[in-house]
């Protein structure tokens, strides 16, 4: 039965349907609002807005619940591929034997990068962060690989071009930036095995690549996979919307992703947690910062804006914490304070009160410090992994029959009209 929502405004009263989702959601539709009355809604940050239908993702923020196209992330980390969840997450499905196989070759195809992008890289300054980089050189990949992008394979190939050349082009990054040789992709290698020999394969030490770091960036990149309509989603969706190229889409995201309340958190957490341990390791200082409305510091890696709970990544990253550094052999001091403080947060009435848990960022800058990833490339890291999301979320946009170019309305509160002075009357 159709559901609706009554308004009235002004003794007229308007009609407005009921959108529910297969998890049982609701959503007002309000698409015919202005139409009907004139008015529009205001929603700063989007906090209660729902800006497209998607089939992709499904997260619960009071449950902690998270699922790509149906399956819980929890059995993704512990039994799929990367490759098999960005097939799944692009395709709605999991790939079959065949279908995997097939997209091995590609990506094999496909990962090396046009060796005149590399004077580009030579070309920014050293300093330079590999997140600005990173988006730049993608966005860059168009004038290289200037395909149509309307055709059907048109699109599979900068698809598989993207989810290749992304990977490649990252650790080349790295390797620049130590004035070291490139590392090449070998065919003989998993996607996640690739990656680490690139970033740290030398002709005078041999990379050897270890089971337990690769199956730690496996898990890092599914659980970092798709997280909805999340803010550098929803700039890959925006931008998308006005039929731009998928390299300039994804592009903006990198852009969006860079910034520390989204993607850069992981990379401000472990510059956080060394900073409490270099100062003796107290964490009561930096939670009173936290709580001072005066202060705009806020504890990195905590909060969210849909889980109101702990975050389900987060539990998998803590405890693939512990077994990782174990099985490695390794302690590291900022994991002791990373827990400390945390324990302390999750008796603390502020943090209570506010719902305020550790998000996938907290333990993660811990996983890649132990597989050798510098803290300069930990959201780079992120985008790789949430690169088959971006693209998945991009091809369900071009594919709505109800597409429209993205174009929020406002409020204005600025001068009412008023004439134009001449200079010299100022
Ligand atoms: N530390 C201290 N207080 C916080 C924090 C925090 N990390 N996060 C939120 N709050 C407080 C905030 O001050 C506000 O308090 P009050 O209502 O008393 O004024 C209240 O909680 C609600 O905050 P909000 O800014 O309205 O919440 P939001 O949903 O807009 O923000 C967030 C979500 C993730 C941006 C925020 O929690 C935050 O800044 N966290 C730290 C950065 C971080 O870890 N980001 C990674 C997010 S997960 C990965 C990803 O999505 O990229």
């Amino acid at each position: 039965m159709d559901e609706f929502v009554t308004l009235t405004y002004r003794g007229k009263e308007v009609k407005l349907p009921l959108v529910t989702g297969s998890e049982g959601e609701k959503a007002i539709d309000i698409s015919r609002l202005r139409a009907e009355t004139g008015l529009i809604t205001l929603d700063p940050g989007y906090a209660n807005t729902g800006s497209c239908l998607s089939a992709i993702t499904f997260m619960d923020g009071e449950k902690g619940i998270l699922r790509y196209r149906g399956i819980p992330v929890e059995q993704l980390a512990e039994k799929a591929s990367f490759k098999e969840t960005a097939y799944l997450l692009i395709n709605g499905r999991l790939p079959n034997r065949d279908e995997l196989t097939q997209l091995s070759v590609r990506l094999n195809d496909h990962s090396l990068v046009h060796t005149d992008l590399k004077a580009f890289y030579q070309n920014f300054p050293r300093a330079s962060h590999p997140m600005g980089i990173l988006s730049s050189m993608v966005n860059a990949m168009k004038s290289f690989y200037p395909e149509l992008d309307t055709l059907e394979e048109e699109i599979n190939i900068t698809v598989t071009r993207l989810l290749a050349k992304v990977r490649t082009m990252a650790a080349m990054s790295y390797k620049i930036s130590r004035g070291h040789e490139i590392v090449l992709p070998r065919p003989d290698l998993t996607y996640c095995e690739n990656f680490l020999n690139m970033m740290f394969d030398t002709p005078v030490t041999p990379y050897e690549i270890k089971r337990e770091a690769v199956n730690a960036l496996r898990v890092f990149w599914i659980l970092h996979a798709d997280h909805e309509q999340n803010c550098s989603t929803s700039s890959v969706r925006m931008v998308g919307s006005a039929r731009v190229n998928l390299y300039t889409a994804i592009s903006t995201g990198i852009a969006a992703l860079w910034g520390p309340l989204h993607g850069g958190a992981n990379q401000a957490v472990i510059e956080m947690l060394d900073n409490i341990h270099n100062n003796g390791g107290d964490c009561t200082k930096i939670i009173q910062r936290a709580k001072d409305k005066n202060d705009p510091f806020r504890l990195m890696g905590f909060g969210h804006r849909v889980y109101k709970t702990y975050d389900p990544r987060a539990k998998i990253m803590k405890k693939m914490c512990d077994n990782l550094l174990a099985a490695i052999q390794i302690t590291d001091p900022l994991l002791d304070t990373a827990k400390e403080l945390e324990e302390m947060t999750l008796k603390d009435p502020y943090f209570i009160d506010h719902n305020l848990y550790p998000n996938i960022d907290f333990y993660s800058g811990i996983i890649l410090r132990a597989i050798g990833i510098p803290t300069n490339m930990f959201t780079v890291m992120f985008a790789i992994g949430r690169l088959p999301g971006w693209i998945a979320q991009w091809k369900e946009s071009m594919d709505d029959p109800n597409w429209k170019i993205s174009r929020p309305r406002q409020i204005y509160t600025g001068h009412q009209q008023y004439d134009y002075v001449p200079i010299h009357a100022r």
